[in-house]
């Protein structure tokens, strides 16, 4: 029988992760099988015995439960630890599941390694301050940027945040017009205002020109994140497939110990779309 992995949260429908694992499986030869499935915020342990008894090895863990997630696992990466939540189950059928984080590290891989933005040195704004962004922003301070300034609409959550990776790097927090009059070399969408399709109220002043602009959320077309910045004079823009693949490959590297590429099968979402 082959091994059973998934990804679990709600809305789980319009996942592509069992399409990505698929095509990973299938390319390293590795005999799984994985599926989407809708887990309501609050069921997660009962799901992961269920899952663990019919012979379940690994979940990938999204919307809204990856903080539950942090909480049901017994051990925990150190990137884990450090974001305060798990998208990444690994179970190995003695109760006591092992959580890791890979959000981050995809990122970093996306941006550094598939698009060829360099991090070192550079000015990064990140804009948001919820989980998605706690989860990225110890692999970005660990790339050496100049600075990272954290906005969100609600300011006192950036400031918050900020505090709790001032030891990585020079990091700081505040409002979303606090970077006003500013340059950024690079600037990274972390808020759910694209999944709502809605814009950010940015000041006018921000100067992205020359940079790149980077949305977490992928979409078949570009965000309003993405319009503003090309709008604004940035020289590229990406939505966050690329991080979707990457984080995947992670996960599987910790499941199976094999490390899939990656670039094709992102080639192969994006045909898709
Ligand atoms: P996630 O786990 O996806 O990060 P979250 O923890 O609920 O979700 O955080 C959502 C983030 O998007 C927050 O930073 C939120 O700002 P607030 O902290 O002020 O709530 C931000 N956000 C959501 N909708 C937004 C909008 N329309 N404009 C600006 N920020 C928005």
């Amino acid at each position: 029988m082959s091994d059973r992995y998934a990804v679990v949260g709600d809305p789980i429908d319009h996942s592509r992760s069992p399409q990505i694992h698929t095509r990973f499986a299938a390319q390293t030869g590795e005999r799984l099988t994985y599926e989407a499935l809708r887990v309501p915020e609050g069921t997660l342990a009962t799901a992961v015995d269920e899952f663990t008894a019919a012979g379940g090895r690994g979940l990938n863990v999204t919307v809204p439960l990856k903080e539950e997630a942090y909480r049901l696992a017994a051990t925990h990466s150190a990137r884990a630890a450090r974001a305060g939540a798990v998208n990444t189950l690994r179970l190995d059928g003695d109760g006591a599941p092992f959580g890791d984080n890979t959000d981050g590290i995809g990122l970093v891989r996306d941006l550094v390694d598939n698009l060829g933005i360099e991090l070192a040195g550079r000015s990064l704004l990140v804009l948001g301050a919820g989980g998605a962004v706690r989860g990225i922003l110890a692999p970005l301070l660990e790339q050496r940027p100049a600075r990272v300034v954290i906005a969100n609409r609600t300011a006192d959550k950036a400031a918050a945040l900020a505090a709790a990776f001032a030891d990585l790097g020079m990091v700081s927090g505040g409002g979303l017009d606090g970077p006003a009059g500013q340059h950024f070399d690079v600037v990274i969408n972390g808020t759910a205002a694209s999944l709502a399709g809605q814009a950010l109220a940015l000041p006018a002043s921000l100067d992205v020109s020359g940079g790149f602009a980077y949305d977490l959320v992928y979409a078949r077309e570009p965000t309003p994140f993405m319009r503003w910045a090309e709008a604004r004079g940035a020289s590229g823009t990406s939505d966050g497939l690329g991080m979707l693949v990457e984080q995947a490959a992670e996960s599987f590297l910790v499941w199976r110990g094999v490390r899939p590429q990656t670039a094709p099968v992102i080639a192969a979402l994006r045909a898709e779309t």
